[in-house]
């Protein structure tokens, strides 16, 4: 068996060294974190959540038709948010209480604030739906900013806490291959239409280094998909929103 220490340059920067052995099913590299795909999500979310609190800031000077279009889009952030929380909930947590054979103080406090989350989220959907509904809006213009506002500020708190949770138990207990397993699981769970917005959306969230990862990681077949059907389909969602953001061109942009 040969051993390498080699100094890694990783989006995490914790890992400085790491030692590898050549052993085929990973058991010895313990101490590395594979499990990107939960984290860039989380980096989605947020860059969308940015988005729509900066849109509820005008939301008084929508048309009906932008109101329409943001109302689209947020369907679809909705359901981003909640088969995010889904698996966390029901496949990752579940691994980690599994592997510490005891329940988690902290994943119940992860557990009660998807919880407040989600209440924000189908808040802010009834919302906007009352919006396009009505032309009394002073009131609702006020409740949204108040919901993006308190959604932003808490669920930035809440993947802060759950990141730094999740990384040092995946590094400290799961080898690369049962934190591989977890991801491919929850993966072949999601939500079809999850999976088909998910490369486009994961792409225009990322940071470059970032999507080096994250294209290093998607099969061949998904890059083709992405590129002919899911890119277009996600683009036509999007671009309405952004056009929204001409005002506000600070929160796209990602080092
Ligand atoms: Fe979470």
């Amino acid at each position: 068996m040969t051993r390498y220490s080699i100094n890694i340059k990783h989006p995490e920067q914790q890992l400085g060294f790491a030692i590898f052995a050549d052993d085929k099913d990973g058991f010895l590299s313990m101490n590395q974190f594979v499990m990107h795909g939960s984290f860039f999500a989380h980096r989605a979310l947020m860059r969308d959540a940015e988005m729509l609190n900066t849109i509820a800031l005008r939301i008084e000077r929508l048309s009906q038709e932008e109101l329409h279009l943001l109302n689209r889009w947020y369907d679809f952030f909705w359901n981003m948010m909640e088969a995010h929380h889904a698996a966390e909930d029901d496949l990752l947590f579940r691994a980690v209480e599994k592997k510490m054979e005891q329940p988690s103080e902290t994943i119940e406090e992860m557990e009660v604030e998807h919880n407040r989350i989600q209440f924000l989220i189908d808040e802010i959907k009834r919302v906007i739906g009352e919006l396009e509904r009505t032309d009394k809006k002073v009131l609702l213009c006020k409740e949204l900013q108040l919901h993006t506002d308190a959604l932003l500020n808490v669920f930035n708190a809440h993947i802060m806490k759950e990141e730094a949770y999740i990384l040092e138990k995946m590094k400290a207990h799961f080898t690369i291959n049962e934190q591989r397993k977890i991801e491919n699981e929850v993966k072949r769970k999601a939500p079809v239409r999850y999976l088909s917005y998910m490369v486009p959306w994961l792409h225009d969230s990322l940071s470059v280094e970032e999507n080096k990862i994250l294209d290093q990681s998607l099969p061949w077949t998904a890059k083709l998909m992405n590129r002919f059907f899911w890119k277009n389909n996600y683009t036509r969602l999007l671009n309405p929103v952004k056009t929204l953001l001409e005002l506000h061109p600070h929160v796209l942009e990602r080092s």
